[in-house]
């Protein structure tokens, strides 16, 4: 996707509906700096933070450059120049199953000013949104969510868990394999050249994971402002593989306090390969001077355990949706990723805001590459309930937007929906559907989005 995203207009709903409020809803012109960042101190009163310092503001103004910025303006308060809300979009790449990445719609920044909530402001923002994603030809959009209950009814659902991971460091003892390469401490500003091209390949490599932007690196790196306390905290490995090539990078930080054993904590492991991944977590699990390692927004099926003597020195806590996926044209959406079993599949989809609606056949060969194409529903039989498919003899479920956002990564099995009432095989089906599309939409790793954004 490569368009201006200043040139799709603003919603006309969403502006109707705003200004039937004595609202202005306006696209945010990045380079006026004065409406920048009046942009960004409402962002940053949105979710609680502290007044940013210069430096934040820079930066957040670097990373809206390139994104598409609107806010919500109400004309009859104090300072109307700050907005009463905001939102921010871009395109991105999403990685699939099968190495793949599809045309994804990002969305952030959604803040609605608490003088102003509970008015129907974000429900017109986000609806928009879609109607921005559909615009720049996305297939689906996602988010990562402050809380849980916000984003289902406008079509998004979980797609990617994260947690939590523990590691008692008396108790790690190295089972797994001796890697032929070496782990050095750098340099956050050497590192930073050959950070992209190390992140592209590891979010390659890990469905779920959304393309990083430059300015993730310079704040995983601690580069944003290098003075303050919690970048000079931040230190850098790299790991190099046995020809000297690297192959991925982590950034931690222990928290200890005066003559205390340490707590190694760290958010940010990008590996290209297997070998980076676990010599990373070999690293940082075999520290001295610290009682446990902590790692954030990790996956909920990392391979640790089974690199470790005492399994049990692992505890996995804050288990919770990360990812939320929201299917906009299931045919796109549908035909990026590859699948785990031949078949065919017929599918109906439900859809409240109707972007997503219609029946679908997916058809998948033997080398998991998939075909998909929307069905009229007239044309289709052999149920008689409106699922089908177009030869009339394929199984067939039937879901909602939000359970295909659910199964689309693999992130849960269609069957667990059926068990819970949320996704039904056609009648004619039996239940072969079901487990038939378990087996199709299974990836080879579980899905893991590892940042915020
Ligand atoms: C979340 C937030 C943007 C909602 O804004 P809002 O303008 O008050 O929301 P709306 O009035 O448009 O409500 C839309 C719907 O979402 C529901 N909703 C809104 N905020 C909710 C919340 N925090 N939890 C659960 N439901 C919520 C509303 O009840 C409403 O439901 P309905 O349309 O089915 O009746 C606002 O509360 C906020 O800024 N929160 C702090 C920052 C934040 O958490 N942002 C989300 C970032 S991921």
């Amino acid at each position: 996707m490569s368009f201006d995203l200043r040139a799709i207009p603003l919603d006309a709903t969403a502006l109707r509906t705003l200004a039937a409020k004595g609202l202005e809803y306006r696209l945010v012109d990045t380079n006026d700096v004065a409406a920048a960042t009046a942009w960004v101190e409402a962002d940053f009163r949105g979710f609680h933070n502290a007044r940013p310092r210069q430096v934040s503001v820079d930066y957040d103004l670097a990373v809206i450059a390139d994104r598409r910025v609107q806010g919500v303006y109400d004309p009859s308060i104090a300072d109307p120049a700050i907005p009463v809300a905001t939102v921010s979009s871009w395109p991105t790449g999403l990685s699939v199953p099968g190495g793949r990445s599809v045309d994804a719609w990002a969305v952030s920044s959604v803040t609605v000013s608490p003088t102003h909530r509970r008015r129907g402001i974000a429900r017109a923002l986000m609806l928009a949104e879609l109607e921005n994603a559909r615009a720049a030809g996305a297939a689906l959009a996602v988010l990562t969510a402050s809380e849980a209950t916000i984003y289902g009814r406008f079509g998004y659902a979980p797609a990617t868990r994260a947690a939590t991971v523990h590691v008692d460091r008396r108790r790690t003892h190295w089972i797994g394999p001796d890697a032929p390469g070496r782990v050095h401490f750098v340099a956050a500003e050497d590192l930073r050249t050959i950070a992209p091209a190390l992140a592209r390949r590891a979010v390659a490599r890990t469905t779920g994971e959304i393309d990083r932007w430059p300015g993730i690196l310079d704040r995983a790196l601690g580069l944003v402002d290098p003075d303050s306390e919690s970048s000079r905290r931040k230190r850098v490995v790299r790991y190099d593989d046995e020809h000297g090539n690297p192959q991925g990078f982590a950034v931690f930080q222990v928290l200890r306090d005066p003559n205390e054993h340490g707590i190694v904590e760290f958010d940010f492991l990008a590996a290209a390969t297997d070998e980076a991944e676990r010599e990373l977590w070999r690293f940082l699990v075999e520290q001295d001077f610290v009682t446990s390692v902590r790692g954030l927004l990790r996956s909920v099926d990392e391979p640790l355990p089974w690199l470790l003597e005492d399994p049990r020195a692992i505890t996995v806590s804050d288990v919770a949706d990360h990812l939320w996926v929201r299917v906009l044209d299931p045919v796109a959406a549908l035909a990026s990723r590859r699948y785990g079993t031949a078949g065919t599949l017929a599918i109906e989809v439900t859809d409240p805001q109707g972007h997503a609606a219609g029946l679908y056949e997916l058809v998948v060969d033997e080398r998991g590459r998939a075909e998909v194409a929307r069905i009229d529903p007239d044309r289709a039989s052999g149920t008689g309930t409106g699922t089908g498919s177009a030869s009339g003899s394929a199984p067939g479920i039937r879901l909602g937007v939000h359970e295909l956002g659910a199964i689309y990564l693999g992130g849960v099995r269609p069957s667990v929906l059926a068990r819970a009432g949320r996704v039904a095989s056609s009648a004619a089906s039996a239940g072969r559907a079901i487990e038939l599309a378990d087996r199709m939409f299974l990836g080879q790793r579980t899905p893991h989005l590892s940042i915020w954004f």
